[in-house]
């Protein structure tokens, strides 16, 4: 059976990894999908944000990169899979999560929604956090992969000279 990892991955981190090598152990075949966002300022171009998954994902036989503009569920639909795989951290991204999920399966109910739950040592994760430490100048060892650490060092440095004009 087929899988569908979608999210925002600006940038993947090593909990977006974990999640992603273990639904890999599940399905026969996983498309991580990143999502073109309407919303969120990003920090990387999705050609980047492709690339950077793709170089952590390498390892995995039965998974691919793709990106999509649109509905979720349209995106499953036109690859005939039925299954999404959500990471789950805390219980404060059950809130949002379970409405993205109800809302889902409102658009079409063919679709289900499975959670997988973080592993602990990365449960207090997430690429926002990750940016802060990066213009802070915190160590991201083990937080993202080392192309991720190299270019978020370099985005945050072009990010400074650029506000101090
Ligand atoms: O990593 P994120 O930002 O939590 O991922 C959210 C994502 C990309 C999975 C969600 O915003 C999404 O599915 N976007 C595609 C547009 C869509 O289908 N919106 C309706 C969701 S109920």
């Amino acid at each position: 059976m087929k899988a569908i990892v979608p999210g925002s991955f600006d940038p993947v981190t090593t909990g977006h990894i974990d999640i992603i090598e273990r639904a890999a152990k599940v399905f026969d075949e996983v498309i991580v999908a990143v999502a073109v966002n309407l919303e969120k300022a990003d920090t990387f171009s999705m050609e980047e944000r492709i690339e950077f998954l793709r170089d952590g994902c390498g390892h995995l036989q039965n998974v691919r990169v793709d990106w999509f503009n649109g509905l979720l569920v349209d995106y499953v639909e036109k690859h005939d899979a039925r299954v999404v795989i959500k990471g789950l951290r805390a219980i404060s991204d059950f809130e949002f999560e379970l409405q993205m999920a109800l809302m889902n399966k409102r658009l079409n109910e063919k679709v289900e929604t499975l959670f997988m739950m973080t592993s602990a040592e990365h449960s207090f994760l997430s690429s926002s956090l990750v940016k802060e430490l990066a213009a802070f100048g915190a160590p991201l060892k083990g937080l993202v992969s080392p192309l991720v650490e190299q270019r978020l060092i370099e985005r945050m440095k072009k990010i400074k000279r650029e506000v101090a004009g």
